[in-house]
């Protein structure tokens, strides 16, 4: 009788911080760790999902996750395509879940899904016999966004816990703050909001963070001040009165940052709109912006999600 080990992830998709227990997140990151090392050598491959096929399957625009999955993909061994609706039937009016059952038909291991409905991903999760990764659902959830952004933090401030994070902007619209709400919360760290009223989910009491309007409060004693992109593609109508005045009030630049920890860090998740939520400056200041080593982590938390979920499945080398 051959034993079976328990998988380190229990689970066959993931589709958001919201299923995960610190004891995954805890697994995901220690795992991650072992692929920084293996990103920064020479001979970057490895074979664990040799013969697997991996779908980056993208309704939504996107340049660093589809490009951090793809590179994710292809170093751990896996076959990975990548499919954008704009050259996929989709645009002929094909649904979703037919697009689900033509993709499964092919015998994915893996799917990577972008999509701009809340939820949509969780939908498709349903209908193929893969595992699912959420890229992005609408305003819902963006796992991966987050892990990375705690595997920086965690890199950064040596431990993820009793640590006061700061999370600045567009809230409303962002899977990215949504995501990083729940996953530092659940870590026992205090969670603080800074935002306009205007860019506040209704639902925001549920998260058991800090809510701040005003910049220079929200942000003192921080350890980590996470800026979040005005996702002006999402509003309908004005939610801010001008770019100008918006960064004024919430644009993060050295004045502003000076109410934070001295060695409090900047995070973004990319892309940024220099001069409206953070000031060239800071995105740029070597001492204090990790926007950088969030690339570079993201590489390494997808190979380890990717690796984890197939190791779950029984289909990893
Ligand atoms: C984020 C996203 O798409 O949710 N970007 C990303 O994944 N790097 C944030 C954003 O679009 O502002």
């Amino acid at each position: 009788m051959t034993d079976t080990p328990t998988p380190r992830l229990p689970h066959r998709h993931l589709l958001g911080i919201e299923q995960l227990s610190p004891a995954d997140v805890t697994a995901i990151l220690d795992r991650a760790e072992d692929y920084v090392a293996l990103n920064r050598a020479r001979d970057k491959k490895k074979s664990t999902l040799r013969g697997l096929t991996q779908i980056n399957l993208f309704f939504e625009n996107s340049t660093r996750t589809q490009a951090s999955f793809e590179i994710a993909g292809k170093r751990l061994g896996a076959d990975v395509m990548n499919m954008s609706v704009r050259t996929s039937s989709m645009s002929k009016g094909e649904t979703l879940l037919d697009t689900a059952a033509t993709l499964n038909a092919m015998h994915p291991d893996l799917i990577v899904v972008r999509h701009q409905h809340s939820g949509a991903v969780a939908l498709l999760a349903q209908k193929v016999d893969a595992s699912v990764i959420n890229a992005g659902d609408g305003r819902h959830e963006h796992p991966t966004q987050a892990l990375l952004d705690a595997l920086t933090i965690r890199r950064r401030k040596g431990r993820l816990h009793r640590l006061t994070v700061a999370i600045c902007g567009d809230v409303a619209h962002s899977r990215v703050a949504r995501s990083n709400m729940i996953l530092l919360g659940m870590m026992e760290n205090r969670v603080r909001v800074v935002s306009p009223p205007t860019l506040l989910p209704p639902e925001i009491d549920r998260y058991g963070v800090e809510v701040f309007h005003d910049m220079e409060k929200g942000l003192e004693g921080a350890d980590v001040v996470m800026m979040l992109r005005l996702q002006q593609e999402r509003m309908e109508g004005a939610f801010v009165p001008s770019q100008r005045e918006y960064f004024h009030r919430f644009g993060l630049d050295h004045r502003k940052l000076a109410c934070a920890k001295p060695d409090a860090i900047v995070m973004h998740p990319g892309p940024m709109n220099r001069g409206v939520e953070i000031d060239a400056l800071v995105a740029d200041d070597p001492e204090r912006s990790v926007i950088g080593e969030q690339v570079e982590m993201g590489v390494a938390v997808r190979m380890a999600v990717l690796e984890l979920l197939a190791e779950a499945q029984g289909t990893a080398a």
